[in-house]
């Protein structure tokens, strides 16, 4: 059988208290005990002498005296020839020189007294199984067994509440240890006990945990489907060309719809790659000094054909910048925010750019007067395979704003959306200025 906390708990507090109401009546004991002499020591005295003094001054027979003075606690005896011969010796003549005598054992409250009066030798002993003697000590068992019994009982119901956040821990641990991430220590916020604390971080860990999880799942399932979906394409018109009987027309639609696919896929793959080298990467490894505005420049002319196809006008504001960083990384990014304004843009709409520098900040706006975004959307622009636009889904695959969030905190800098729906967005990257 397992042993649970509260038994180990119980068991310690029921050891604890027995022993301790032990050593402590054994202790009082000893410590009263000599109280106890002194007290039997000096009624014994008191009792004699009092006999002594009836005994002389009246003729009152000795044995009605010692009768009368007998009580529960002390015997009075009359000894006759034989008990006295029985008495030691050395006793014998300490009586009868000094007419009492006292004799007690240490550590012990068996002690008795002889006195002489007259001619009588008289025994006193003191009856310690007597009643309040007894009844003291049974007083005081029944005080330290419904102690610990009353003890008991009370730890035995707070113990549960003490363990028992316990127990939900150990119950939760095991769900989370069988693949369940679902469990929720439910923890008051103004509770900062150990296990309180010990609730929270278990929550936090599961926290991260599941979202490590469904990221790992949602990552193969995107990917599987993201590869998926143009596979299917490009194989089933490659079987429509197989079976000949398509026109030239037709056959150079098919062939055409093969080729952007496949280049589709290509994309795909060097996206991800990237992605995963980015993710992967924790320190730029290779950074240069190079003109961010010329950067910037040559990434616009790099896709002049895209947007002189759409008939976009460019607004362009380039302060000189020169930055230390990842020149091949950050080229990504402004490829990638350019590329989303011009594609997220009607025919004949403005796409501006603008870098501006301080001595501490270096910023970067693309804007657009495109279609512009949800709120709802804006939350998820820059998770991996998130597409908010579906019209527009065939171009891209969501990866870009992950692949420009990721390098943009490589470098230390922030991105910012700010659109609205039907109006434009607004992307702001700043970059903490190199040259001071
Ligand atoms: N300039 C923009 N205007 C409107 N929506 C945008 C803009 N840039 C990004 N988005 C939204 O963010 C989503 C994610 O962008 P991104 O990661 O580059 O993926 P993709 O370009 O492949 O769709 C887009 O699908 C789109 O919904
Ligand atoms: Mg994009």
């Amino acid at each position: 059988m397992k042993k649970n906390i509260f038994f180990s708990i119980m068991v310690v507090f029921l050891f604890a208290t027995t022993f301790s109401s032990a050593v402590s009546y054994i202790l009082s004991n000893f410590l009263t005990m000599q109280d106890y002499n002194e007290d039997i020591r000096a009624d014994m005295l008191s009792l004699s002498e009092t006999f002594s003094m009836v005994y002389t001054s009246s003729d009152i027979s000795g044995q009605r005296i010692a009768d009368e003075l007998s009580s529960s606690v002390y015997s009075i005896e009359i000894l006759d020839s034989y008990e006295i011969a029985e008495i030691p010796s050395s006793t014998m003549t300490k009586l009868e020189m000094d007419n009492v005598v006292l004799l007690s054992k240490p550590f012990s409250t068996s002690s008795q007294c002889y006195f002489m009066a007259e001619d009588l030798v008289v025994r006193i002993t003191p009856n310690t199984n007597g009643y309040i003697i007894q009844s003291r000590n049974n007083r005081i068992e029944f005080l330290l067994l419904s102690m610990i019994i009353f003890s008991v009982i009370i730890m035995s119901i707070a113990g549960r509440n003490v363990t028992s956040p316990i127990r939900n821990l150990t119950k939760a641990t095991q769900k989370v240890a069988n693949g369940d991430f679902d469990v929720f220590i439910e923890v008051d916020d103004d509770n900062n006990s150990e296990v309180a604390q010990l609730s929270r971080s278990f929550n936090n860990m599961v926290t991260e945990l599941k979202s490590n999880e469904m990221l790992k799942n949602d990552f193969i399932s995107n990917v599987s489907h993201e590869f998926k979906t143009p596979l299917a394409t490009v194989s089933g018109f490659a079987k429509l060309l197989q079976s000949g009987n398509c026109t030239p027309q037709e056959e150079k639609e098919y062939i055409d719809i093969i080729r952007t696919e496949t280049d589709r896929l290509t994309v795909l793959c060097s996206n991800i790659l990237k992605l995963s080298k980015i993710e992967n990467q924790t320190i730029l490894t290779k950074t240069t000094e190079f003109s961010l505005d010329e950067q910037i420049r040559n990434t616009i002319l790099l896709m002049e054909s895209q947007w002189e196809q759409k008939d976009l006008e460019l607004e362009i504001d380039l302060d000189p910048v020169t930055f230390n960083g990842d020149e091949e990384l950050l080229q990504q990014v402004w490829s990638n925010l350019i590329g989303n304004a011009i594609k997220f843009t009607h025919k004949g709409g403005t796409v501006a750019v603008s870098l501006k520098s301080t001595p501490e900040l270096i910023t970067v706006t693309v804007s657009d007067n495109g279609i512009g975004m949800s709120e709802e959307t804006q939350k998820h622009i820059f998770e991996k395979f998130y597409q908010g636009d579906t019209s527009h889904a065939a171009i891209g695959n969501g990866l870009g704003l992950a692949i420009v969030k990721r390098i943009i905190d490589m470098n230390g800098g922030t991105i910012a959306v700010e659109s609205r729906l039907g109006e434009g967005s607004v992307f702001t990257v700043q970059l903490k200025n190199t040259n001071v």
